[in-house]
């Protein structure tokens, strides 16, 4: 099954799509007490935007993806990076019970799922990652702040409206990091039997046209994915929305944690 994040989606992610600084990650540690002795599973890995940084710091981490071409990228940044405890694994969220059946029950620090939670069934994801982590550890649900056309900026609003002229479609849906499916994730956290705790990491970034540009276009489903001459009307479209930048944001990045 194609779940659009092939090709040159996948070739932009590793580009274009910023990753998640060290006070994210020790976050994620002070809050299952990781140490060097455990062990992650990266659910959603993409091109290993977390999965990397994380693996600095544990034994070892599984980084799963159904997506070929994203894990094709994420081993060849860890080799660049030399990064040797990572395994990558092909699967998705279903796949969880068979990483545990792998692993041992109650063997695992934490799952981290970045901005990936909602292509998941989570009805069936979170109890499955309950039976995987250890006792203190658990699941960790990370945003990687708003879409850049729902930030409080004249320039998001202005990006929102050529965007929604463009794709023909609301894009009110912040994609898992607004209050609803926060909401939602914390009660199905808890109804799984952990315990929720929520903190966040905010850090300015700024981006420059080619950069908007470029993260703009890792939204797109590599069937809907501007190409040719239609790219070139894309960027220039979005230039005349929003001028030429700087692009000042404020990256909010919120961590839900579930623990056992
Ligand atoms: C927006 S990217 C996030 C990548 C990375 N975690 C990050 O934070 O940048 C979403 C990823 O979720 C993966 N994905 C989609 N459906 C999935 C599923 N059912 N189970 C696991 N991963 C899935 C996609 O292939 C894609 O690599």
């Amino acid at each position: 099954m194609d779940l659009g994040f092939s090709g040159e989606v996948a070739r932009l992610y590793e580009t274009y799509r910023r990753g998640y600084p060290a006070p994210v990650v020790d976050a994620i540690v002070d809050a299952f007490a990781l140490s060097a002795d455990d062990v992650a599973v990266d659910l959603g890995c993409g091109t290993g935007q977390l999965t990397l940084p994380l693996a600095a710091r544990l034994r070892a981490v599984v980084g799963v993806d159904p997506e070929p071409d994203m894990l094709a990228l994420a081993r060849r940044a860890a080799t660049h990076r030399d990064v040797g405890n990572v395994a990558w694994i092909l699967g998705g969220d279903a796949d969880v019970p068979a990483v545990g059946a792998l692993l041992g029950a109650g063997s695992v620090g934490v799952v981290t799922v970045a901005t990936a939670l909602h292509w998941m069934d989570t009805g069936r994801l979170f109890p499955a990652v309950a039976d995987l982590v250890r006792p203190g550890g658990g699941f960790a649900v990370v945003t990687n702040g708003r879409p850049l056309w729902l930030l409080d900026a004249p320039w998001s609003r202005e990006l929102r409206a050529f965007l929604e002229s463009w794709t023909g479609s609301d894009l009110s849906w912040g994609c898992g990091s607004d209050d609803t499916d926060q909401r939602r994730y914390r009660e199905g956290l808890t109804a799984a039997g952990l315990t929720v705790s929520a903190t966040s990491v905010a850090y300015p970034a700024d981006l420059d046209l080619p950069g908007l540009v470029g993260e703009l276009l890792t939204a797109f489903p590599a069937s809907e994915l501007p190409t040719g001459p239609d790219r070139e009307r894309f960027a220039e479209g979005v230039g005349a929305a929003v001028g030429a930048g700087p692009f000042h944001q404020r990256v909010q990045v919120d961590l839900l944690s579930g623990r056992r």
